[in-house]
């Protein structure tokens, strides 16, 4: 991908799988980086084990003044704020009547606010230089409406709408804004369950009945996530913008 030189991003949740090979990968494409999370051991340890060393924030992103924070960490640490991966979230997955007001509230943070706030910080530096590009981690099951995940999906679906809204307001300032929406991803998380699957049938056929919705028949992998993120965050990318492209081996199409 072509990126110009001392171009910076900001990339949220990178503590793990998702996050931490797009921040594997855009360190490879000599993107200078800021990760953020809100767990510092795994993020710090991330950052510790990359080639060339970015700066590291730990705080809770669905807090403006943490957000607002982070935004300045970048623009500090290297005079600019190019690319933001909104990638820190995570869902509650549970039947919708079994959420309590705790894991209701924790996933519209998690996902939503973690977007809105960090946006919201970087735009005005993105308009003020003529140039950005937001990516937004979404979620293939708005699409198909899987099993127990009405909650999160509610979080992701507002995602995909700050997608589209944001790209059409800010398309002449230069600014792109795309959502990636994976289905099933092997995550350190994922591989913790199949493991777990093995010996527990239930897990088992919650398992196979997230992967009979894929036609490829597997869990897409973090590196698959991270090549169309670089694509995004790249120079290349620029008449790309306002939408949701799913990576689902073929879950949903169109
Ligand atoms: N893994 C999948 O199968 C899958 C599928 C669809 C979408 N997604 C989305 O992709 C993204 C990455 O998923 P993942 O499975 O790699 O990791 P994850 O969803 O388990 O967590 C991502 C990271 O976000 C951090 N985080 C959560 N809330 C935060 C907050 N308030 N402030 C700062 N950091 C916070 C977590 O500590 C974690 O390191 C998430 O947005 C997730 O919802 C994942």
């Amino acid at each position: 991908m072509k990126f110009a030189p001392g171009r910076t991003a900001i990339v949220t949740g990178a503590g793990v799988g998702i996050g931490k090979a797009i921040a594997r990968r855009l360190t490879d494409e000599g993107v200078r980086l800021v990760l953020a999370d809100i767990d510092g051991d795994l993020v710090e340890k991330v950052a510790a084990d990359l080639p060339i060393t970015p700066l590291v924030f730990v705080g809770d992103l669905s807090v403006r003044e943490n957000a607002t924070r982070l935004i300045a960490t970048c623009r500090d640490g290297y005079g600019r704020v190019d690319i933001l991966v909104n990638n820190a979230g995570g869902g509650v997955i549970r039947p919708t009547l079994s959420h309590t007001e705790e894991t209701l509230r924790a996933t519209i943070d998690r996902n939503l606010w973690t977007t809105i706030y960090c946006s919201l910080e970087a735009l005005p530096l993105m308009k003020a230089a003529g140039y950005g590009r937001i990516i937004n981690m979404g979620a293939d099951s708005v699409r198909n409406g899987l099993d127990w995940h009405a909650i999160y999906n509610a979080a992701k679906g507002g995602v995909h709408g700050l997608t589209t809204g944001w790209a059409r307001e800010f398309a002449s300032d230069g600014i792109t804004v795309n959502a990636i929406a994976p289905s099933a991803t092997r995550t350190e998380a994922y591989d913790a369950f199949e493991t777990a699957a093995a010996t527990d049938p239930a897990m088992r056929a919650t398992l196979d009945a997230v992967l009979a919705v894929i036609p490829a028949g597997r869990a897409g992998t973090v590196e698959e996530i991270a090549a169309l993120t670089a694509y995004l965050a790249s120079d290349e990318s620029g008449f790309t913008t306002g939408q949701v492209l799913s990576i689902n081996g073929g879950s949903t199409m169109l």
